[in-house]
């Protein structure tokens, strides 16, 4: 990752960006460029609607640009975060190892550009035995800015290292991320910032009784796992934020086989866990005064010789009878025991993250997640504001008592899944119905991984949903 700094005043002879922000008939103006740049620079916007210059002076460059005004903050920071993903590019491509980010914009937009570029400078490299592939040859980033302080860029530091963590889990294949693997990677994160972490073992899970997780396991050669995380600092309030995670390694379908190129992400079908233990790790990191659990259940779902089949009927950790209609909507099975689990908890209010539906994804593509509510209503605002400052934004679904009917079973309790219509909705449907308590539920799955890069994210896993969690914690702890 970059290293990011903050200066007082400019420095000499290290490559300088000034940045400005512009309404169409704005010229821009500083004391710090001099006249003749100024007025080519003006010149240029107006005649050719130009938004970059770069003038090579030899051992350093010059560069100005102008960011277009947008209607609300959070669209105004968001184009600071793609300004620092261009000039990140810009950089890589002309070989620029130092640059100063000169600007007096507010503190929010400067540090957008911090975030933007911290963000972008992210390489998935592990596998190139020619690491000089993908390496960036950025290295350092001054900002000369009057609002922004120190604590500022160490936070948006803290925060780009947890989201690196995030997309290296996602991005991590089956073969060498397995259920277990994935504990171990969330009991090292769990030590280095002092969180409480539990790993329960196939042994647990079976005296547990914990039926949906074992019953996706079943086709498996590897055995589930079931981590527990508890960050609880000092003076912190008694009953827990839970938080939950589809932590599933990877989603062959099961005996209902994914077909054609269905099945080629499905490393990614744990990124729900991922999402929300690095969102743990964040608020550790942080400090933040907040007792959270984490709750991740783990298996791979595969087509094995003692694979779950449809028809089967699965006593859950609860003692829920479900009808296994499709052993493709596995996911919601190894989540309703760990939302079985919360409730001994005591949480004030649970939210889950989960790779769960294509649904979700058909509906809204790779812009936002979609998300239903029970009796969390107030939680849910914050949520969406949440979002559209992390700009990862979310998108409520109706939550109507009417799609219960989707799911009810002849022969059990409740069936896995319901017909085609609604997917989204009715896998939240059988979700609530393993919860008492005010329950969020986000559905990941349109935006975990990106097909191509889009500004700041990478192609491949997107780190998507973490930056929203923390802003959403944030607020919880100031509403309080
Ligand atoms: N992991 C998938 C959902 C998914 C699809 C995630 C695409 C990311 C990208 C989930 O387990 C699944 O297979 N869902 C089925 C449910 C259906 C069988 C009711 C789906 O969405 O097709
Ligand atoms: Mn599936
Ligand atoms: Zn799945």
């Amino acid at each position: 990752m970059i290293s990011i700094e903050r200066l007082i005043t400019m420095k000499q002879g290290v490559s300088k960006l000034f940045v400005f922000i512009k309404d169409e008939n704005d010229v821009i103006s500083s004391k710090f460029v001099e006249h003749d740049i100024l007025s080519f620079v003006n010149q240029q916007i107006q005649e050719n609607d130009k938004d970059f210059f770069a003038f090579n002076q030899l051992s350093q460059w010059l560069c100005v640009a102008v960011v277009p005004k947008k209607k609300d903050l959070n669209l105004q920071v968001e184009a600071f975060r793609k300004l620092g993903a261009k000039i990140l590019d810009f950089c890589d491509k002309e070989f620029i190892k130092d640059l100063q980010f000169v600007s007096d914009v507010q503190k929010e937009y400067a540090m957008g550009f911090v975030e933007g570029m911290l963000l972008a400078s992210y390489t998935f490299d592990n596998y190139k035995t020619d690491a000089k592939q993908t390496i960036h040859p950025f290295d350092n980033l001054f900002v000369v800015n009057p609002f922004v302080e120190n604590n500022d860029i160490e936070e948006a530091i803290v925060i780009a290292r947890a989201v690196e963590k995030y997309r290296d889990l996602v991005n991590e294949p089956y073969c060498s991320l397995n259920a277990e693997g994935l504990a171990t990677a969330f009991v090292n994160m769990s030590h280095e910032v002092g969180i409480e972490v539990e790993v329960w073992h196939k042994d647990k899970i079976e005296d547990e009784k914990m039926g949906g997780l074992l019953a996706v396991n079943q086709g498996s050669v590897d055995p589930p796992t079931f981590t527990i995380m508890r960050y609880r600092p000092e003076g912190s309030n008694e009953s827990p934020l839970v938080l939950v995670g589809k932590g599933l390694v990877y989603d062959t379908g099961g005996l209902n086989l994914k077909p054609g190129d269905y099945m080629n992400d499905m490393k990614e079908d744990m990124a729900g866990a991922a999402m929300m233990a690095t969102a743990i790790y964040a608020i550790a990191s942080l400090g933040l005064p907040i007792h959270v659990v984490g709750v991740f259940p783990s298996t791979d779902n595969r087509p094995g010789f003692n694979a779950y089949a449809s028809g089967d009927i699965i006593n859950m950790y609860d003692g829920t009878n479900v009808e296994v209609v499709n052993t493709d909507a596995e996911g919601r099975l190894i989540l309703a025991d760990a939302l079985s689990y919360a409730k001994k908890l005591s949480p004030f209010l649970v939210v889950d993250a989960a790779t769960l539906t294509g649904a979700a994804a058909r509906a809204i593509g790779p812009y936002g997640i979609a998300a239903v509510e029970q009796d969390a209503k107030e939680y849910m605002t914050i949520m969406k504001d949440a979002g559209e400052r992390a700009y990862e934004r979310i998108a409520e679904f109706p939550f109507w008592s009417e799609y219960d009917e989707l799911i009810k079973s002849d022969i059990a309790d409740i069936k896995n899944c319901g017909p085609g219509e609604a997917g989204m909705i009715t896998a939240g449907k059988f979700l609530a119905h393993f919860t008492d308590y005010p329950y969020i539920h986000l559905d990941i799955a349109g935006v975990a991984m990106f097909e191509r890069k889009r500004d700041y994210i990478l192609k491949g896993a997107s780190g998507y949903g973490l930056r929203l969690m923390v802003e959403f914690i944030k607020s919880l702890i100031e509403k309080k």
